[in-house]
């Protein structure tokens, strides 16, 4: 079998810090026998060093359109937009099976170089689970930026410009400085507690030092008697994880804040879900995703009620990059050391598979 080469590109998008690849990884395949070239990226939360080091081949930014077709170029987010035909084979997110804006286009760009798509989002496991995703570190940073939010609203002041932490350390003792020292006495609890989200935001509380009574932790059991929720409101931070994939009783409401009054100890909502324009959202309380740099959104509560606010940002695991990094791409490793095989490989010939009925459903608009 001749050697398989995968081409680590550089991300364009901005503040995306988080790599498809880690030097942890890319050390593991080139061990198996893998080639693994690497773009010179200054924004990569990991230096070109540490990539050296393993062994690596280093290549200039973003050159992987004149890479030899024989290279897998790999990345994690959409390409830049463009008409050009793509004759690479790319494996990454394209956002573009759901019939998202533009998606025809993008993928008749493969169909027009000769190019395929291996889209991360659907590369499934035999259950039928994602093999990698951000999920947890998801969590974990929404549950941190809700706690910052309540520090800051407990000092009157709005939460700023949220940057990424170098590390998971450095974001946890953070929290707990601005905390006073330590989160102890603050309540939370966690919607979806089960899954990926929820776990990540569950493990956050608990490092910060809040006690294990003073976590609710909730998945579908104790949301089945159907909402609105007064136990919501009965604790300093809400946050919501769940995966939504039907109409439900909303978990929270306008009316039902208002009516608390000034009894209402929840401060701070962190919908990690960012279900915002579904229909059927849980959360009708606001209506727009934050950002960085604006991460809170006040909720209309009433004259003289205490403040409310939401944090409603949709690529959070950014937040902490190189640990999000190093656990999606360790499990999308085991996938990986198949790829040579991927001809045969089930994970891969259903990713190429799905692929080429998109390309096919593409063809048909494009015509
Ligand atoms: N904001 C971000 O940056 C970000 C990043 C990653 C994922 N997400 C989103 O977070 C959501 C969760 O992702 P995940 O990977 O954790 O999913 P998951 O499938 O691992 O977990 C979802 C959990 O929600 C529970 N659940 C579903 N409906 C429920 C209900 N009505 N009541 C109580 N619990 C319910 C499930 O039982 C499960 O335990 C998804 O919508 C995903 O798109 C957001």
């Amino acid at each position: 079998m001749s050697e398989t080469c995968l081409w680590l590109r550089c991300e364009t998008k901005e503040f995306e810090r988080r790599a498809a690849l880690t030097p942890t990884t890319a050390k593991r395949l080139l061990d198996a026998g893998f080639n693994i070239v690497v773009e010179r990226d200054e924004q990569r939360i990991f230096d070109d060093s540490e990539y050296e080091a393993v062994g690596c081949k280093l290549v200039e930014n973003n050159s992987w359109p004149t890479a030899p077709t024989t290279a897998t170029i790999i990345g994690l987010k959409e390409l830049p937009e463009s008409t050009d035909p793509l004759p690479h084979t790319h494996i990454q997110f394209a956002h573009c099976y759901k019939n998202q804006a533009g998606w025809a286009s993008v993928l008749s760009r493969f169909s027009r170089g000769g190019g395929t798509l291996y889209d991360l989002e659907f590369l499934n496991d035999a259950n039928g689970r994602r093999v990698a995703a951000f999920g947890f570190h998801a969590g974990f940073a929404g549950a941190a930026a809700g706690a910052l939010a309540l520090s800051s609203q407990r000092k009157g002041e709005k939460l700023g410009h949220l940057q990424p932490f170098a590390n998971e350390n450095a974001m946890v003792s953070t929290v707990k400085e601005l905390l006073g020292g330590s989160a102890k006495g603050v309540r939370a609890l966690v919607i979806g507690a089960l899954g990926r989200c929820g776990r990540g935001a569950v493990d956050l509380f608990r490092k910060i030092g809040l006690a294990e009574d003073d976590i609710l932790k909730w998945d579908l059991d104790e949301t089945a008697k159907g909402g609105p929720f007064q136990e919501i409101l009965d604790v300093d931070i809400f946050v919501n994880c769940i995966y939504l994939n039907s109409s439900i009783p909303a978990f929270i409401t306008r009316d039902q804040i208002i009516a608390a009054g000034k009894q209402r100890r929840l401060a701070v909502v962190v919908d990690v879900s960012c279900d915002t324009t579904n229909p059927f959202n849980p959360i009708p309380i606001y209506n727009i995703n934050t950002t960085f740099s604006e991460p809170t959104v006040p909720v209309d509560v009433g004259p003289e009620n205490p403040r409310l606010s939401v944090i409603s940002i949709d690529h959070l695991p950014t937040l902490l990059p190189r640990e999000a990094s190093e656990q999606f791409s360790m499990d999308l490793l085991p996938s990986l050391l198949e790829y040579g095989d991927r001809r045969v490989a089930r994970v891969w010939t259903d990713a190429e598979k799905l692929f080429q009925e998109k390309s096919a459903a593409a063809a048909a608009v494009d015509r």
